[in-house]
């Protein structure tokens, strides 16, 4: 049984479970190829007898790029019958409508989920960055990779059900009206544009602080930012991840998050400052 697993992560959390996934598939399935997003093509489920995608909930759904790479995705039934497909998920406890949305995503390109895992990663969004997160500090953690690795056991006997006999059990993928319309809301090309000209900070570059070291550059989960000499980026094509604001070392990138704190309430909470060395 060839396997093929796909992921996008951008500060580590569903590499980890990507790795245990991967590992254990291998194992029971006796290959498992793994790429990065940024590594695949979107045709490259087509060798694969059973696939796999990774990824974080990014505004309480899949992350833009994501979107992206099953919209290219050419079709991948073969013979009027639908490839066994699994997805896992890190999200900071507020998911939304991520599931959904990929089962969705999955099904319009010829595949069928058999099963899907999910677990907290620790939130990694600038404006929450400087404050203990009361449920998903420290995730994925031990239990969730152990858990991660019971799953990869089961989704190849699952697959090798469906298969084989055509025997499937159609997994129950959360979510509801509330979160399709919240995800639905975020996902409206005015509101996002909206989103980014008054909530969202614009990235302004501090030639004073940049060394011009390249780490933006190549950390970039787009690849869209350039040294001329200092950092251009191209804000048409920005899945607004402000990974660049996270990796700079000088902090050359400059975010002002007071509108989003005041908005989503993050100023009028309790903050639990992270301790040095914690
Ligand atoms: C731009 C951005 C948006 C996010 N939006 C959500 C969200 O809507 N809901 C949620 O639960 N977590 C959200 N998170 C947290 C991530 O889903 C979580 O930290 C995830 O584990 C990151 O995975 P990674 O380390 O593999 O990139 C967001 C993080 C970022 C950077
Ligand atoms: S990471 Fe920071 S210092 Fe390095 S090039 Fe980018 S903006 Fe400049
Ligand atoms: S420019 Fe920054 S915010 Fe936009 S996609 Fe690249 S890393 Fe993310």
């Amino acid at each position: 049984m060839r396997v093929c697993i796909v992921y996008f992560s951008q500060t580590g959390n569903t590499h980890k479970i990507a790795e245990a996934i991967q590992a254990q598939t291998a194992e029971a399935a006796g290959h498992c190829a793994m790429l990065r997003l940024e590594e695949a093509d979107p045709a490259i489920f087509s060798g694969y007898d059973v696939v796999g995608f990774g990824l974080p909930a990014f505004y309480f759904r899949e992350p833009i790029n994501v979107y992206h790479f099953f919209k290219d995705m050419p079709d991948q039934s073969k013979a009027g019958r639908s490839k066994p497909f699994f997805f896992f998920v890190t999200h900071g406890g507020t998911p939304g409508d991520v599931y959904s949305r990929i089962d969705r995503l999955a099904n319009s390109r010829g595949m069928q989920t058999i099963d899907y895992f999910q677990c907290l990663g620790i939130d990694t969004y600038p404006p929450f960055a400087d404050r203990k997160p009361l449920t998903a500090y420290g995730h994925p953690d031990q239990n969730d990779l152990l858990q991660a690795k019971t799953f990869a056991k089961d989704i190849i006997h699952k697959a090798g059900a469906y298969l084989g006999r055509g025997e499937f059990n159609k997994p129950k993928i959360p979510g509801n009206w509330i979160t399709r319309t919240v995800a639905g809301f975020f996902s409206e090309q005015k509101i996002r544009l909206m989103m980014r000209r008054h909530l969202l900070p614009s990235k302004n570059i501090r030639p004073g602080r940049c060394t011009k070291c390249g780490l933006c550059v190549e950390n970039c989960p787009q690849g869209i930012i350039s040294l001329n000499p200092y950092p251009m980026i191209d804000e048409s094509n920005c899945i607004a991840c402000y990974h660049c604001q996270r990796i700079c070392p000088t902090n050359a990138l400059d975010c002002d998050w007071r509108v989003f704190k005041f908005i989503s309430g993050e100023y009028f909470r309790s903050q639990k400052p992270i301790p040095p060395g914690d």
